[in-house]
């Protein structure tokens, strides 16, 4: 059996921040869920997260997920430490497992990799096998000492680290793997003699040395795959890392981001091929995108579905739909739970809330839609109103097919226009509207001749 104990109880102390560390997103997704989702799809059938500091959220944010949690004590009178950590764990670790330890704030770790990893360890039949890069700037890492001959000596932690240690630049990633039965032996034997007075996961490797146990060091090329987050820079690089990941891996399956350093795409988001995405765009939680859109500039859309060959510029969307061909901004905002039919037209300066707008309609400037079922076909003209609250109460209004609202007009909900209704420009709507009628509701106008020159007004200029 395959097990994975993804280490997450720390404190984060350097993060300066009230949420746990591994709960801190990147593009969308918190560090663990990346080190979760790394793990299972390597084939690891079983997953311990080694939970302490903020466990409750932690265990909270993932409690639909198929993951084991285990609680490490912590306090003053408990001890601290990655291989205190490990130790929750033993009770699930049997001798024939192969182990693989993870932390939970290394997220740019990939499947690819741990299955690579695992493959190397199990082939070459060690006991314990620890995952390593070169890095130019090695400060806060473990180091690989290695003897004469190449072979490791130990790895040494940056704080306990003596001035020819403090050279050396490859570093321990804090992923290993080991077999079971000596993963158990050696978590018997460590104690917490060094300049923190933590009980290191990393002197296990010394104890297996001493054991005459055969002991492997994997090499990574991608030394940004095991960069640990510890502050909010290194959350910021990794945000970095991970958004040119993620842009890649849309350009290659058919999308043209025309300037990815400036386009921010969630890792949950799905997009169609020929849709191309101009710069200050923002696509976050679980929105999908169809083929042959052109999104953005300086669009924000969220937990929203968009069908095939629509165009949004300089908008947002939130937790909506927009269906095919339809044409959007610039500088519109549909807030949640608008739903837009086919071959739409929203344009400048409308708001769309919590409605249905159907095909081939238009709100084409300036409109407020709110709380409304709109047909097919319909002209929503420059400043209509959907007067959709009373100071109390919200209310829907309905707008049947081949409606046509005049400009500036308020429609005070509830109230329903059927079908081929007509609405004067300027009408302040509060009663139903009857099929194919007209309805005017404004002060009729009054024309005064020769006002101006009874007053003089002239004379003054
Ligand atoms: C650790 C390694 C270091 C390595 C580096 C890679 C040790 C002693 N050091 O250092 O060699 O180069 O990672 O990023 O292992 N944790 C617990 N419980 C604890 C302590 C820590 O679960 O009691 C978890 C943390 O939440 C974190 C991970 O273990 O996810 C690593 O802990 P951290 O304190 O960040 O270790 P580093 O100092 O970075
Ligand atoms: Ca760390």
């Amino acid at each position: 059996m395959n097990i994975s104990v993804i280490l997450a109880a720390g404190e984060g102390t350097r993060m300066k921040s009230r949420v746990p560390k591994v709960l801190h997103n990147i593009n969308g997704k918190t560090m663990l869920q990346y080190v979760i989702e790394a793990s299972k799809n390597a084939s690891i059938e079983k997953n311990i997260v080694i939970v302490g500091h903020g466990g409750n959220e932690v265990k909270n944010e993932f409690k639909d997920v198929d993951i084991e949690f285990k609680t490490q004590p912590i306090g003053e009178e408990f001890p601290y430490g990655t291989g205190y950590a490990v130790m929750q764990a033993i009770d699930y670790i049997d001798d024939e497992s192969n182990v693989m330890i993870l932390y939970g704030d290394t997220p740019l770790i990939t499947s690819k990799t741990i299955k690579e990893f695992m493959n190397y360890h199990r082939e070459n039949e060690y006991d314990g096998t620890v995952l390593t890069a070169y890095v130019e700037n090695p400060t806060g890492y473990g180091r690989i000492v290695r003897d004469e001959e190449g072979k490791i000596l130990k790895i040494v932690e940056h704080k306990d680290a003596n001035e020819n240690e403090m050279k050396i630049k490859e570093i321990n990633s804090g992923i290993y793997c080991f077999k079971g039965k000596y993963l158990k032996y050696a978590l018997n034997e460590i104690d917490n003699n060094n300049a923190q007075g933590e009980y290191y996961i990393t002197d296990v490797f010394t104890i297996l040395r001493e054991k005459n146990c055969k002991i492997g060091v994997c090499l990574i090329d991608d030394s940004t795959e095991i960069y640990g987050v510890n502050s909010r820079a290194q959350l910021a690089f990794c945000e970095k890392v991970m958004r040119d990941r993620i842009n890649k891996s849309h350009m290659e399956r058919g999308v043209t981001i025309i300037n990815p350093e400036s386009t921010y795409i969630g890792s949950k988001v799905k997009i169609g091929i020929d849709t191309i995405v101009y710069p200050g765009t923002f696509l976050k939680g679980n929105t999908v995108i169809g083929q042959d859109c052109i999104i953005g500039e300086n669009t924000i859309i969220e937990d929203s579905q968009i069908g095939n060959k629509v165009d949004i510029h300089s908008s947002t969307i939130e937790k909506s739909s927009i269906d095919d061909g339809c044409h959007i901004g610039p500088y519109a905002h549909l807030r949640p739970n608008s739903h837009l039919g086919k071959n739409l037209k929203i344009g400048n300066f409308v708001e769309v809330k919590n409605s249905t707008i159907g095909n081939n309609s238009k709100a084409g400037h300036l409109a407020y839609v709110g709380d409304a079922d709109v047909g097919e076909n319909v002209n929503i003209g420059c400043g209509v109103v959907f007067v959709n609250y009373d100071g109390r109460t919200k209310h829907r209004s309905v707008i049947e097919d081949n409606a046509f609202i005049g400009s500036n007009s308020n429609l005070v909900a509830p109230v329903v226009v059927k079908e081929w209704g007509y609405i004067a420009a300027g009408s302040t709507i509060t009663e139903e509207v009857g099929e194919g009628y007209l309805s005017i509701a404004r002060a009729r106008q009054v024309n005064k001749s020769g006002w101006v020159e009874k007053k003089n007004y002239k004379k003054d200029k």
